[in-house]
């Protein structure tokens, strides 16, 4: 779902990540429906990666026919949890993130299941992603809650109010999905750019407006006149020194645009930054748009 693919070139990405010690690696089965950690599995079962990666993965989401709905049942999780070890080719789920909340779902229902799971060894930290504050705290009521997987980048910020400051204050792990906003930050996306097939982007309101990449543009130049450095390495450690828990999730397609990671390490964002990225924001973005396009919807109620 991100325009075609090209599996040699994506275990290879997975391997050069892991080879120059990129820990984290975040996947979910509903990722080109159970391809993604077929991928995932194959590259790290090659040269002992397994035993070097922190493989996370998620569960409750089903597709049916192309569509995906959420399903956060005990049966379902069950299911899942059976398919993604056999496509990880591996015994045990570093961290196992809900994917998005089924509002269809008693939340602890759901808690319990990942708890009994990591009792019996399947998983070895509990997660969820998409999660508002009140369901964190309900899960927490229930189960061990490890990390949390917001939408979270220089463009989009709306979990600033609520999701950042509890997660910082629990000590949750962070992990920021889209952290280059989909590419728009990578400092490489022009105006002409098309996306092809069943490249998600197609749907993605943001990457139609000259606004955003004007934004883009201004803070390119912000980041190399004041620290050298590309929009991208700027754009994740934006991310990171935000707090102690940050990690940035970051999509490659290829090996060759890991190479920007180098940058991305060894020196810090100023309070100055974060006001000049607020300031170039307030100019350039007028009709300011989220990440809800890529929601999934829940089932459809079942009449009893
Ligand atoms: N929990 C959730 O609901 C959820 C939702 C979305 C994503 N995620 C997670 O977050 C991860 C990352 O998010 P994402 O892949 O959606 O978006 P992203 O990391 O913001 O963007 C990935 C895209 O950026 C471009 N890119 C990456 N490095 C580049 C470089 N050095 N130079 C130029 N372009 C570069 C590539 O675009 P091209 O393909 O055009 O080269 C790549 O496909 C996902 O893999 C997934 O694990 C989770």
């Amino acid at each position: 779902m991100w325009g075609g693919r090209d599996d040699a070139e994506s275990i290879k990405t997975i391997q050069h990540a892991v080879d120059m010690g990129i820990k984290l690696i975040d996947t979910a089965p509903v990722y080109g429906f159970g391809h993604s950690e077929e991928i995932v599995g194959k590259a790290l079962a090659d040269g002992r990666r397994r035993d070097k990666a922190v493989l996370a993965t998620k569960v409750a989401l089903e597709w049916v026919d192309g569509k995906v709905y959420r399903n956060s049942t005990p049966e379902r999780i069950r299911e899942e949890i059976e398919d993604s070890l056999r496509r990880l080719r591996t015994d045990r789920v570093d961290l196992y993130q809900v994917h998005w909340p089924d509002p269809l779902v008693r939340s602890d229902d759901t808690a319990e299941t990942l708890l009994e799971l990591q009792r019996e060894g399947k998983i070895l930290a509990l997660g969820v992603s998409n999660y508002s504050p009140e369901q964190m705290d309900a899960w927490r009521r229930v189960a061990p809650l490890h990390s949390t997987q917001p939408p979270y980048n220089i463009f989009e910020r709306d979990i600033e109010t609520e999701v950042l400051p509890y997660a910082l204050q629990h000590k949750l792990l962070v992990l920021s999905y889209g952290a280059i906003c989909r590419g728009l930050l990578s400092g490489k996306m022009r105006p002409n750019r098309k996306f092809d097939g069943d490249d998600l982007r197609l749907k993605d309101p943001k990457l139609r407006f000259a606004q955003y990449l004007n934004a883009a543009d201004r803070l390119g130049q912000h980041a190399w006149e004041n620290h050298g450095k590309s929009l991208l390495a700027f754009a994740i450690r934006w991310i990171l020194d935000r707090g102690e828990t940050m990690t940035a999730l970051w999509g490659a397609r290829n090996a060759g645009q890991l190479d920007a990671v180098e940058q991305a390490f060894g020196w810090k964002l100023s309070s100055d930054d974060y006001a000049e990225v607020d300031r170039i924001l307030r100019e350039t973005i007028k009709n300011p748009v989220g990440p809800e396009f890529m929601a999934p919807p829940p089932r459809e109620p079942v009449a009893v």
